[in-house]
């Protein structure tokens, strides 16, 4: 669990805040849609400091049961006793709950979010025969990215219609220029190329390239140039070598950094 505090930094790129902020104070999930390295965790991260909310994080997997998420009962010395999983900690104290990639998460696990996602907000505890009842503070935050999605993974209508949703796209090339400098340290005007090249390889993705380059990337690409690394280099090692293994395509990228640059 991380506590509210220091605001962790976040450049806004549209009204997402004031959504947040919506959602939060009229008791509704939502749900974040954007590729990798967009910004989905920092925003979240953000906007539970700003509320004074602590959050709890939990990344969903194939083998995550719902007792990962509600709790079970353990052997301490010879007794069994009750611990509560992260959802249901959340549930009690009135936290923020984000759950990173839902759809990897099985249905059974899902379906455990289906009461506490509509008007009822309650979570029942099966083996404890408890029925937590929500508080107006505790809110529901789940993502996941789009592009990975396969027909098997994918949310079912019945889930996915329960949250708000918000679609998280790559910042607007402003507000990413001025996200690279401030997370880097590298000047802003140094940074703007760099954008200009994200945008170039982004607009590959689905040709040649599975995702484009994230703005995570671009904040390493920009740490190693500020840290006095050669802009090719850091180029190479940040915003290409990651994007593909192949090695024709990545011949085809150094040959578009050189003439974007
Ligand atoms: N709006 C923003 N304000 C400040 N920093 C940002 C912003 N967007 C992205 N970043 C930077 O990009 C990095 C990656 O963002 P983050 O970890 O939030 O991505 P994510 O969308 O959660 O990715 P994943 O889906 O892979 O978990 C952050 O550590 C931060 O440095
Ligand atoms: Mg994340």
């Amino acid at each position: 669990m991380s506590k509210p505090g220091p605001l962790p930094s976040y450049v806004p790129s549209g009204d997402e805040c004031a959504l947040f902020e919506h959602a939060y104070r009229n008791r509704l999930p939502l749900l974040l849609k954007g590729p990798t390295g967009c910004g989905k965790t920092r925003f979240v991260a953000h906007m539970a400091a700003a509320l004074g909310r602590p959050l709890y994080t939990v990344s969903c997997h194939d083998d995550l049961t719902a007792a990962d998420l509600t709790g079970r009962y353990l052997l301490k010395g010879g007794d069994t006793v009750w611990a509560d999983g992260p959802l249901t900690r959340a549930v009690r104290e009135g936290a923020i709950c984000y759950l990173d990639e839902v759809v990897e998460a099985r249905k059974d696990v899902t379906v455990v979010l289906h009461p506490l996602t509509d008007d009822r907000r309650v979570l029942p505890l099966d083996r404890t025969g408890e029925l937590l009842r929500a508080p107006a503070e505790f809110m529901l935050v789940a993502s996941y990215n789009p592009g990975y999605q396969n027909v098997l993974k994918g949310l079912k209508p019945s889930t996915r219609q329960r949250f708000l949703a918000l679609d998280f796209g790559f910042p607007p090339p402003e507000a990413e220029a001025a996200i690279v400098a401030e997370e880097s340290g590298l000047p802003r005007d140094r940074c703007v190329p760099l954008i200009r090249l994200a945008h170039a390889l982004r607009d590959l993705k689905g040709q040649d390239l599975e995702e484009g380059v994230s703005t995570r990337l671009l904040v390493y690409c920009a740490t190693l140039i500020a840290a006095g690394m050669k802009p090719d280099r850091a180029i190479r090692a940040a915003m290409i070598e990651p994007l593909t293994d192949d090695a024709g395509a990545r011949a085809g990228l150094i040959e578009l950094a050189a003439m974007v640059l």
